[in-house]
């Protein structure tokens, strides 16, 4: 297990008390695991521009886990996409039931806060990172990106339209890390914006890849359902697997160019990241 996993076991949200399962059911999902793709931006940032600080990031890289994992947790629910797998498990809402998922869901929403808060962190820096989650993880970002999807399912938007949506639900989240990252290893606001730029690029590309998963992968190696998107608006319903495959690429060229403006370090390790999870 390596470190920030570790990290992630020690720090399990707790909360005592007589409720048969609701302790357990706070941390099932995070432990059930999944790619940990922001948390691997942020310390992509850190460790290239502040490598004294990487530890001090965990707390950040797990504030911004659980939000996701929260994300994840309601979009399952039947009154979303009603998905009964994830990350290879039985969704929180079959092991338990509808309302242990939306609770879940609430509590590790306020507890992502919390550890942004309480990381080791100058004051300043800890102020910046929780508007930074705020405003890429709630309301004008992920959460109205989820709102676009779900209100457009069964209805035809156009390329513009679901880049916009794209961009909200899943962009602006990674973007976001990146820039949490780069707040956190002290770089200046043109750098902070670059960076931010850079992610938005690279969040298409991860939703295009979700998309494609979603049309050629089974549940098993996915380890949630897959075929499930045919009324949604997708990248591939849109524009076809190839013309999807073709935008990835594109995207990817981009971003490669993009990082010549930036360190050896993070050159190689963010493209370490895309060739693992995104080609
Ligand atoms: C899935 O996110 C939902 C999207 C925003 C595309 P991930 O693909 O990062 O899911 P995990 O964290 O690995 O389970
Ligand atoms: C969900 O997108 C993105 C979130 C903000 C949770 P999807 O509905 O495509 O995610 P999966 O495919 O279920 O992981
Ligand atoms: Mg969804
Ligand atoms: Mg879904
Ligand atoms: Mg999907």
């Amino acid at each position: 297990m390596d470190n920030f996993e570790q990290y992630l076991m020690d720090n399990l949200p707790k909360a005592k008390s007589f409720h048969p399962h609701y302790e357990e059911a706070l941390g099932k999902m995070l432990i059930a695991g999944g790619k940990r793709f922001r948390p691997k931006l942020v310390f992509a940032v850190v460790e290239s521009y502040e490598p004294l600080l990487l530890e001090n990031s965990y707390p950040v890289a797990l504030g911004i886990e659980m939000l996701h994992t929260y994300s994840l947790i309601h979009d399952d629910l039947p009154v979303m996409d009603d998905s009964d797998l994830r990350r290879g498990n039985p969704t929180l809402h079959k092991v338990y039931d509808e309302v242990t998922a939306v609770l879940v869901g609430d509590a590790l929403n306020t507890e992502a806060f919390n550890q942004v808060a309480n990381a080791p962190l100058n004051g300043d820096v800890v102020v910046k990172l929780v508007k930074t989650l705020a405003e890429y993880g709630g309301t004008r970002g992920m959460v109205l990106g989820q709102a676009i999807d779900c209100h457009f399912e069964n209805e035809l938007l156009t390329i513009e339209q679901l880049e916009f949506l794209h961009s909200k639900k899943t962009g602006v989240l990674i973007a976001g890390s990146l820039k949490m990252g780069a707040i956190i290893a002290g770089l200046d606001l043109v750098a902070q914006e670059k960076i931010f730029n850079l992610g938005l690029k690279l969040g298409l590309l991860f939703q295009i890849q979700d998309d494609i998963i979603d049309a050629t992968q089974t549940a098993e190696e996915a380890g949630k359902p897959t075929g499930n998107d045919e009324d949604k608006n997708t990248f591939t319903n849109l524009l076809g697997v190839d013309g999807a495959v073709g935008r990835k690429n594109e995207l990817i060229e981009e971003i490669n160019s993009d990082l010549a403006g930036f360190n050896e370090k993070f050159r190689e390790n963010l493209m370490g990241l895309v060739k693992k999870y995104l080609v």
